[in-house]
């Protein structure tokens, strides 16, 4: 496999504002540089001076032991409980009586609880459990809507020592019962239901679903949200609100290994069954704790939102573990973006005066085809910040968001990681970093990311290749559970000392990081290697068009051709001339190599429940071929009918 060519060329830069800089915490590329250069030449030193700053109740005895790679500890012999970390040792300081978390219910309903509320339900729950008999080493499944129950689930899970494992509340029952399968799940906390796009989206029946026959589950906890009518079984449902009734606030937190098993998190994985990504306690800890700190700069008076659900990872490190562990006051949505009206994600920016806001590309491509109007129509002066994570953003797609939403006030940060990394590996840091639209700039603290060859040599610069994590870091994987040889093999077995993210990038001559897609997604045309990113920004950056996936098909002529499904902006018109101008702003864009070969309108595209296009899926249908694999996470499958019907 030779490299990927680089064919997008982006000049736009911005700085942080004078005054976002002069107040952050670090906005002077000295200060990044000497901390940089600290965490990659003595990173035991480095990340032992973070993680004192955490409450251990036991300390370690070495940052580090990688005698075993790729199987990494880290705080050996450490102390740690992640619910403490988040809870109690806010509650001799002043923000015991800060606001932890802000709700808003899809109806328009609103809650909230201090640090010290949220411990005293957390406390509740955690007896609630082991009353149950929930024990320490045990796995709970967590199956919620967003609620501030889910965040409780989670953290009473940690106090008593088992390992959650949230499941996204828009899984099916199948996919529900194979997690709790395989991770010997033997308690499940859920809801009857919660609302969602105006309706009660029923959660109970798909648990007594997925647990039929299962009799390793001997405890379901149900939190009473949508008032739906549920069905019971006496002696192993318990209403969330009787059984923390009954229980003390007062839990003593289990004493927990720096390496004990914090979670699991399913993902997916384009094939094959999906894998249960192990975290432990320790280093989860320590990696967003800091990372939450420096990438959102956060301040006392901030009110933070990210959108992801908690059944995603990015719900679990920047909804609940980082921002809690720093004491920030988080916002959740219940909810639906679109209900009541296409403006209701800024209505409520405007409502509750909301500083920082963290979404993902698809969201924000989303928002750009409902038009301006809608965010126009609200005051988004109290933001400041604005994140993005789960994909390369297209620059396009970068720009709306800076002008329409942070009304060219506020830094992007454009965010790099995965399920995997636990924390957030390459972003710009807000106060300091010059940002270029579609390239997440540079590795965070002791993240040693590089591009390599096939034979793991580094390239040069702006040559696309593999990137890599060249040494391990304190929030990474352990493992698959159940699968270590799958573990060592997925990310070690390539290059073996290198870490393999699966994602094709290059490096600019700034050092700057611009991941271009998954690699298994790389186009081959007459040779030339291009990446669906740059294809589809050159798509993206013609006016009437919001969003574009590409994909290869088979062609005699070239090996492969590009195929092109294209969404355009409401109200565009269709049809050939629209088809012949994109094929010429793509050549005039990148050049005549990458016009595709065939472009297909479509309303919507194949995504998975967090957003990412499956373009698996479409090459099957630009290949005519019916498809194979698994399509049990694309989140809309009458898209899918839709894209085969059209076929010419
Ligand atoms: C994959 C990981 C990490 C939380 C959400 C997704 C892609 C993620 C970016 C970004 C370009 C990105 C990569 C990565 N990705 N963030 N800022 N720029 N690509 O977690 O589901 O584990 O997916 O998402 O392809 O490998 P995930």
């Amino acid at each position: 496999m030779s490299q990927i060519e680089n064919v997008l060329h982006e000049s736009r830069r911005f700085q942080p504002t004078a005054e976002f800089q002069a107040r952050a915490r670090i906005n002077n590329e000295i200060t990044y540089q000497r901390m940089y250069r600290q965490s990659l030449e003595d990173p035991e030193g480095f990340w032992g001076r973070i993680a004192r700053e955490l409450p251990w109740t036991a300390q370690w005895t070495k940052v580090l032991d990688w005698s075993k790679a790729p199987f990494a500890k880290w705080f050996v012999g450490g102390q740690i409980n992640a619910s403490a970390a988040c809870l109690d040792r806010h509650l001799a300081t002043p923000v015991a009586n800060k606001v932890a978390l802000l709700w808003e219910g899809e109806p328009g309903d609103t809650r909230q609880v201090t640090y010290s509320e949220l411990a005293d339900e957390v406390g509740r729950l955690a007896n609630g459990l082991r009353s149950l008999g929930v024990k320490k080493g045990d796995r709970v499944a967590i199956y919620m809507p967003m609620l501030i129950e889910s965040v409780v689930a989670m953290l009473a899970c940690a106090r008593i020592g088992a390992a959650h494992s949230v499941v996204f509340g828009g899984f099916s029952a199948q996919a529900l019962r194979e997690r709790i399968q395989d991770g010997g799940c033997t308690a499940v906390i859920t809801a009857d239901g919660g609302f969602r796009r105006g309706q009660i989206q029923a959660l109970k029946p798909a648990v007594d679903e997925a647990l039929l026959g299962l009799k390793e589950v001997h405890s379901v906890v149900v939190v009473k949200r949508g008032g739906n009518p549920v069905g019971w079984k006496e002696g192993r449902d318990h209403w969330y609100h009787e059984l923390t009734k009954q229980s003390s606030s007062n839990c003593v937190p289990e004493a927990m290994d720096s390496e004990d098993v914090l979670f699991l998190l399913y993902t997916s994985g384009s094939t094959g069954k999906p894998k249960g990504i192990v975290h432990t306690t320790g280093g989860y800890l320590v990696g967003t704790y800091l990372t939450f700190q420096h990438v959102f700069d956060i301040r006392p008076e901030d009110i933070y939102w990210c959108t992801a659900d908690i059944g995603w990872i990015t719900g679990h490190s920047y909804v609940v573990y980082g921002p809690l562990q720093n004491g920030a006051t988080v916002f959740l949505y219940e909810g639906a973006p679109n209900t009541p009206h296409l403006g209701r994600l800024w209505e409520m920016v405007q409502k509750h005066k909301l500083t920082i806001l963290y979404t993902a590309p698809t969201a924000i491509r989303t928002f750009m085809r409902w038009g301006d109007e809608h965010p126009g129509r609200f005051d988004l002066s109290s933001l400041r910040l604005l994140g993005t994570v789960g994909e390369p953003i297209n620059p396009e797609a970068w720009m709306w968001y800076h002008r329409v939403i942070g009304r060219e006030r506020c830094p992007i940060v454009d965010t790099w990681w995965q399920t995997e990394t636990g924390a957030i590996m390459i972003t710009p840091l807000p106060g300091l970093t010059a940002t270029k639209p579609g390239s997440c700039t540079r590795p965070f603290f002791g993240v040693d990311a590089a591009v390599v060859d096939e034979k793991g040599q580094e390239l040069a610069t702006n040559q696309g290749g593999f990137l890599v994590l060249k040494r391990p870091w304190p929030s990474m994987l352990r493992g698959i559970w159940n699968d270590p040889e799958r573990y060592v093999q997925t990310y070690w077995g390539k290059f073996g000392h290198m870490y393999l993210a699966g994602d094709g990038s290059r490096r600019d001559e700034d050092g700057y990081f611009w991941v271009m897609g998954r690699i298994d997604d790389v186009l081959n045309v007459s040779g030339h290697r291009l990446s669906t990113m740059e294809v589809e920004s050159a798509l993206v950056s013609h006016p009437k068009v919001v969003e574009a996936a590409v994909v290869a098909r088979p062609d005699e002529l070239t090996g492969q051709a590009i195929c092109a499904f294209v969404t355009v902006r409401s109200g565009e018109k269709v049809g050939p001339q629209l088809k012949v101008d994109l094929g010429e702003h793509v050549a005039r864009e990148i050049g005549k190599l990458a016009r595709p070969a065939e472009i297909r309108f479509t309303e919507a595209l194949p995504k998975t429940r967090s957003g990412k296009i499956m373009r698996r899926l479409l090459r099957d249908i630009a290949a005519g071929v019916e498809t194979v694999g698994d399509t049990s996470t694309i989140e809309d499958y009458s898209v899918l009918a839709k894209l085969r019907a059209d076929e010419e």
